[in-house]
């Protein structure tokens, strides 16, 4: 057993505690600072979780912080991973990786300059639902895989989020902000994408936002928040993907996967766990795949929404000297295939993408242990 690796968390919002908390289950990692712009919401993370409350210069300024989580707003990403990185700390950062691709590109370029580890979210796709997918696939259950689809629909932001205001500005909308989980997780079954072709637009241009303690009562869209697209893969598989914060209410799925042979259906993505099912041609019905590592969390629970496991990953990698899963290569490969959404929709024009990734390689059932058992001995 390894001594754990020490984190410092910047950034503390919204999501923080759900970083927190979700952390906590991997016995690999350790928080041990917090610091924010705003040092009131630093101080009450301190209290929270026993970390020390600091500037983000003096989090950066500590020697015992080995990891830095980067959970600022995307349009901040950038700027706080450049001022890690020059820190000298190994560094993962919430999606998307920054909020343009020429930004995510300094960022990469930092990292490997510096030799340091660069993470990026989401990290979904290392539960047991995407490792299931991605393994019934690998072992041919739906024969060549031909198409897809997958639906981002509204997540209400609006209704419990005391201020969404990011999500309808440059570096939010429905794409950045909920299509890297969508994206990711079919590069994890399908490998990279070759272009895109994409039409957007903005469904309401106000929104109003009714969440309990909210900070902001409207607020004026600036991106699009309903976008059509296809992504043709280098695989040749095709899929169609929808990406909305204009869908409120449907009956569409999350994910599916068709073959020559037969179709996966997958939970939410922005979930860990979940049932993945399988009909193959012929099948009278389908059929719940038993998962290939154990879940991170109880299905079907808020745990779902914990995060952490891309950084225990990242941890376990930096001691063993191998390389970590939810990698910047993907984040950024993700990243550009979504701007390049938007640049189709602009031109009305495909798009091929000039990066590419190599498809994560499959995780073992090591952290969904750990995890399910911190959670059921502290629930
Ligand atoms: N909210 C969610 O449910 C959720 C879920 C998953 C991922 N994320 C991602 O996590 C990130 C944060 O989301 P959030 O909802 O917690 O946002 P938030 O706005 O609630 O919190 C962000 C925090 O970062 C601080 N901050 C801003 N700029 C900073 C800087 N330069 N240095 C230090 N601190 C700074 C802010 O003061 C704030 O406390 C985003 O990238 C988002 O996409 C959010």
């Amino acid at each position: 057993m390894h001594v754990p690796v020490r984190v410092g968390v910047i950034g503390c919002g919204n999501i923080f505690s759900r970083y927190a908390t979700g952390m906590s289950r991997f016995p690999g990692l350790e928080l041990v600072a917090v610091a924010d712009v705003d040092a009131a919401r630093a101080h009450v993370a301190a209290a929270e979780t026993g970390a020390a409350a600091c500037t983000v210069d003096g989090l950066l300024g500590r020697t015992d912080v080995e990891v830095v989580v980067n959970i600022t707003p995307p349009t901040a990403h950038a700027a706080v991973s450049e001022q890690a990185l020059a820190a000298g700390k190994h560094l993962y950062v919430e999606k998307p990786l920054a909020d343009t691709t020429a930004a995510a590109r300094a960022t990469l370029a930092e990292a490997d300059r510096r030799g340091l580890m660069l993470g990026a979210a989401p990290d979904t796709f290392l539960g047991s639902a995407g490792q299931t997918a991605r393994a019934a696939i690998d072992a041919g259950a739906i024969g060549e895989p031909v198409g897809a689809t997958a639906f981002v629909t509204h997540s209400q932001a609006e209704t419990w989020h005391p201020d969404p205001t990011f999500l309808f500005q440059p570096g939010g909308g429905p794409a950045l902000d909920m299509g890297p989980y969508y994206l990711t997780a079919l590069v994890n079954c399908l490998g990279p994408v070759s272009a895109v072709y994409g039409a957007s637009r903005i469904g309401a241009p106000q929104r109003t936002v009714t969440a309990p303690g909210r900070l902001v009562d409207r607020i004026d869209v600036a991106v699009p928040t309903h976008t059509a697209a296809t992504l043709t893969f280098a695989s040749g598989a095709l899929a169609t993907v929808m990406m909305s914060f204009d869908v409120w209410d449907h009956h569409l799925p999350f994910i599916e996967i068709y073959g020559t042979e037969g179709t996966l259906s997958l939970p939410d993505p922005n979930g860990y766990d979940g049932p993945v099912l399988l009909r193959r041609h012929g099948d009278p019905q389908w059929a719940e795949l038993p998962p290939a590592v154990p879940p991170l969390a109880r299905p079907g629970t808020d745990e779902q929404l914990l995060r952490g496991i891309g950084v225990a990953d990242l941890a376990a990698a930096l001691r063993d000297g191998r390389p970590h899963h939810a990698t910047a290569g993907l984040a950024f490969h993700v990243l550009d295939a979504l701007e390049s959404i938007g640049v189709s929709a602009g031109t009305g024009a495909p798009v091929e993408l000039a990066s590419t990734c190599e498809r994560p390689e499959p995780v073992d059932g090591t952290y969904g242990a750990e995890a399910l058992k911190t959670l059921e001995t502290h629930p």
